[in-house]
């Protein structure tokens, strides 16, 4: 495993990121430990969880993830200081009130107690905020969040799902307030999903030093090659999701991964994560294993170098502009 640093922090990270949006939903807590204890044996030492997670599925209450997490930490033989966690803060957390969810101080101070006890730990390695809150202004999330790493319950700071414009004005207002900034943004990107990311945030990211762990660098599962033009789509909500990505374009960009791949006897995701890794500003895709055999075909994707006539190809066929 090669290792990068966060953005101009100094900390370094595994390249690739292990996502846990699925567990306690589509993973149960005992395989959720199987796939964290075979990522953190691999080298991965960069772990991705968000207080909702799952909350948006019926009967879940959310902070689910980061429970299991944190069970993990306390039963697995694992060193503590060699994990950088990384959760998120903005969904809500309640039902009702008015302070249920958002950026405010008020809220940030409450939801970080929480996710620290669900973590069983005493630190929070990057602390996000999961979407932006158009109804609090940016200098009162950042000098909440100031206060929690003087307080050392939070090392640096990120965001997710920043539009361009806002991550400058955060940057900018966190310089003249002489307080933390953000030091990554997390959005969505692949070889399936280009435009939201290049488009500006790329040029935003390139120029204040903003480390990038972009989700979804497999399109959700349509770059790993499981969907085919003239297959039958299978009967699943998450099928039925991928059916956005099947266009003219798309088909022929599989294609094109097909011949790379038959070159280096990879697979098409480890392709997408390699691909992903090349690009400028990356720090590291998050993956979103479900099983130990997905994560070890990512994993595959490490050592993973392509040519520059292999990444004109595959710009060209993904090309947006
Ligand atoms: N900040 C945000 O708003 C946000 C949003 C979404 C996600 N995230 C983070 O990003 C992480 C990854 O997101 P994602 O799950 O959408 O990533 P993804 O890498 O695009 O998709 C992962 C899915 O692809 C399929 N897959 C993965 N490897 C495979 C393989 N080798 N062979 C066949 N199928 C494979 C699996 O789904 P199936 O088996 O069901 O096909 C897996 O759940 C999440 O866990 C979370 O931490 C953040």
């Amino acid at each position: 495993m090669n290792y990068r640093y966060l953005g101009r922090t100094g900390l370094q990270v595994s390249e690739l990121c292990l996502g846990t949006m699925q567990f306690g939903w589509s993973v149960d807590q005992n395989d959720s430990f199987d796939v964290l204890s075979t990522a953190y044996d691999a080298g991965i030492n960069f772990i991705d969880t968000a207080n909702i997670y799952s909350r948006w599925i019926d009967g879940n209450p959310g902070g689910v993830s980061e429970r299991i997490i944190g069970n993990w930490l306390k039963t697995a033989d694992v060193d503590r200081d060699q994990i950088v966690l990384a959760t998120k803060v903005r969904g809500p957390m309640r039902d009702t009130g008015p302070n249920k969810e958002g950026l405010s101080r008020h809220h940030i101070m409450w939801q970080v107690e929480e996710s620290l006890r669900r973590l069983q730990t005493d630190y929070i390695d990057l602390y996000q905020t999961h979407w932006f809150d158009e109804n609090t202004p940016i200098d009162e999330t950042l000098r909440a969040m100031d206060d929690l790493v003087r307080q050392g319950k939070v090392r640096h700071i990120g965001c997710s799902n920043y539009p361009a414009w806002r991550l400058t004005e955060a940057t900018w207002a966190a310089e003249y307030a002489k307080v933390v900034r953000y030091e990554t943004l997390q959005p969505h990107y692949s070889l399936v999903k280009r435009s939201e990311f290049e488009r500006e945030l790329q040029d935003v990211c390139e120029t204040y030093g903003i480390g990038v762990i972009p989700y979804s660098p497999l399109g959700g599962g349509f770059l790993t090659g499981k969907y085919r033009k003239d297959a039958e789509l299978p009967d699943s909500v998450r099928a039925q999701s991928m059916q956005r990505y099947m266009t003219d374009q798309n088909w022929a960009l599989l294609d094109t991964m097909d011949e790379i791949c038959a070159a280096h006897d990879k697979t098409l995701s480890q392709l997408a994560l390699a691909w992903v890794m090349a690009q400028k500003t990356i720090v590291a895709p998050i993956i979103g294993p479900r099983t130990l055999a997905q994560l070890a075909d990512n994993l595959g994707a490490a050592d993973f170098v392509l040519s520059q006539p292999e990444l004109a190809a595959l710009a060209e066929k993904s090309a947006w502009r």
